[in-house]
């Protein structure tokens, strides 16, 4: 880190792309349509992330709590992200993204969580952007499964409860040897983290842009981090201090 003056690039963006659906019933369309176009979306940030020396981008594609939609849309979900890595994966890997899946794994029936699996593998010694995919995610239920794995390590006694502190429980989140992120974007005007990053999100900045995901382009990216340079980071002192992105 180092102090005085205003932030420069951020190192790690996660953004909450919201909106697919009202960006597809305003134009008289099935919301699976908002979720298509919400793919090409997806490839112009990755592209114009990677372009301006972001490091780290988070993406929450599907929570938790999706599954609680009609079982066509899930379905219609599922189909694009499938076809999201088996198309898009040889270029990611030429243009060495790496690819991490965050989110939990335990009882997935189907193929996508294998497909990611897959491509976290794949493009695991890449040194590009690292693209952080949420897939079956809920911040409170990675929470909750840190804290059973630290509850069990404590109970067979090889843990001193002690020794708990925010860096071991960091460590034992999905997002372990990731760096917080510096700023949130979350899209179609709704202004809140919906069980997203809980913890990470400590110190984040938040960016609420009125854009519906579909519509979300390299230039919204731009705007969104160029209202990120104008804010001051104290993280609780009381000077402002700048991150520096690291490479
Ligand atoms: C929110 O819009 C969006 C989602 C729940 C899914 C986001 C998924 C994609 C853009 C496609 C797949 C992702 C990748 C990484 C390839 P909404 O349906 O809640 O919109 P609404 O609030 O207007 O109804």
């Amino acid at each position: 880190m180092v102090s005085g003056g205003l932030s420069p690039v951020p190192e790690h963006v996660a953004i909450i792309m919201d909106g697919n659906g009202r960006w597809a019933k305003e134009r008289g369309l099935p919301r699976t349509m908002g979720h298509t176009k919400g793919v090409d979306a997806v490839r112009q940030v990755v592209r114009a992330a990677g372009g301006c020396g972001v490091r780290y981008l988070t993406l929450f594609a599907f929570s938790s709590e999706n599954w609680s939609r009609p079982a066509a849309e899930v379905s219609d979900l599922m189909g694009l992200l499938r076809r999201f890595i088996r198309r898009d994966l040889a270029e990611l890997h030429k243009a060495n993204v790496r690819i991490r899946v965050i989110g939990d794994r335990e009882n997935l029936r189907g193929d996508v969580l294998p497909l990611l699996l897959e491509a976290e593998e794949t493009t695991r010694l890449n040194e590009g952007l690292t693209l952080i995919i949420a897939f079956n995610y809920g911040a409170r239920d990675e929470i909750a499964r840190a804290m059973r794995r630290l509850a069990q390590e404590a109970a067979s006694g090889r843990l001193d409860p002690a020794l708990i502190t925010p860096d071991l429980i960091a460590e034992n989140l999905d997002t372990a040897g990731i760096p917080d992120p510096d700023l949130i974007i979350r899209t179609s005007g709704e202004e809140r983290l919906s069980n997203f990053l809980l913890w990470q999100a400590a110190y984040s900045e938040f960016v609420f842009l009125p854009d519906y995901w579909p519509d979300f382009t390299a230039e919204t990216f731009a705007e969104a981090l160029k209202l990120y340079s104008g804010r001051e980071r104290r993280f609780g002192g009381l000077s402002p201090v700048k991150t520096a992105v690291a490479g």
